[in-house]
């Protein structure tokens, strides 16, 4: 499973880079405003100075929502860098787009998926990833990981090549359970990738091992 870090903090991402086990980088209009990142050249140059930290698939989000928009943002995004993947939201102009994409080879990230038709429909336009939306299906009362089941399972149906990308992580057991699921990718706050460290037997038998070497050497 493919670990991707879901931020455009800078700091952040290097943080998840140091621990060698970063694969890509996902990004949103929102996480650019919370970094302060505005205007499309310092935008764009953003994602480049990401691209230059992260040797992996970067997304960068188109904010057109019409076809001609959509192809001429996302032409300019993926000419940016080879690693960035145009980031295209499950839409009728998306899907139209994505086919576009698809047929020119530009690869691309179908987002705000919230259901298995919305899966089915990307993965026939040739999205290379698609980001179901976990933690924002919990928030309303749904089991995202089922989802990511559901999704996992039509794929493997039919031998889709789009690469399902658990997104809206919220804590370390999503990530266990996309990866339980048959994610291929998850995208995760560093909080998340974080917490999976966390063990309280780890750090009592460290303290453990570390106090008798200390008793044993002096
Ligand atoms: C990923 O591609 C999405 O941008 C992101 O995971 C959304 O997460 P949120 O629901 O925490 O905003």
């Amino acid at each position: 499973m493919k670990f991707f870090i879901d931020t455009a903090d800078l700091n952040e991402i290097k943080e998840a880079a140091a621990l060698g086990i970063l694969d890509g980088v996902t990004t949103n209009p929102s996480l650019m405003a919370k970094v302060g990142i505005s205007g499309e050249a310092n935008i764009k140059k953003h994602y480049v100075d990401i691209c230059n930290i992260v040797d992996g698939d970067i997304s960068a989000e188109v904010i057109s929502t019409d076809f001609e928009g959509i192809i001429k943002e996302g032409k300019e995004l993926a000419a940016l860098h080879e690693n960035i993947v145009v980031k295209v939201p499950m839409i009728k102009e998306g899907i139209k787009a994505i086919r576009w994409f698809t047929d020119n080879g530009i690869r691309t990230n179908c987002t705000l998926v919230f259901s298995a038709g919305q899966a089915i429909l990307a993965a026939k336009a040739g999205a290379s990833y698609l980001s179901p939306f976990i933690g924002r299906i919990d928030d309303s009362n749904w089991d995202g990981v089922q989802l990511i089941e559901q999704i996992v399972h039509i794929y493997s149906n039919y031998g889709y090549e789009t690469e399902v990308l658990a997104a809206s992580i919220r804590n370390p057991m999503h990530i266990v359970r996309c990866a339980e699921a048959g994610a291929d990718v998850v995208t995760c706050p560093l909080s998340s990738i974080m917490g999976l460290f966390k063990h309280p037997l780890t750090d009592i038998g460290l303290a453990q091992f570390l106090a008798d070497h200390k008793k044993a050497n002096g």
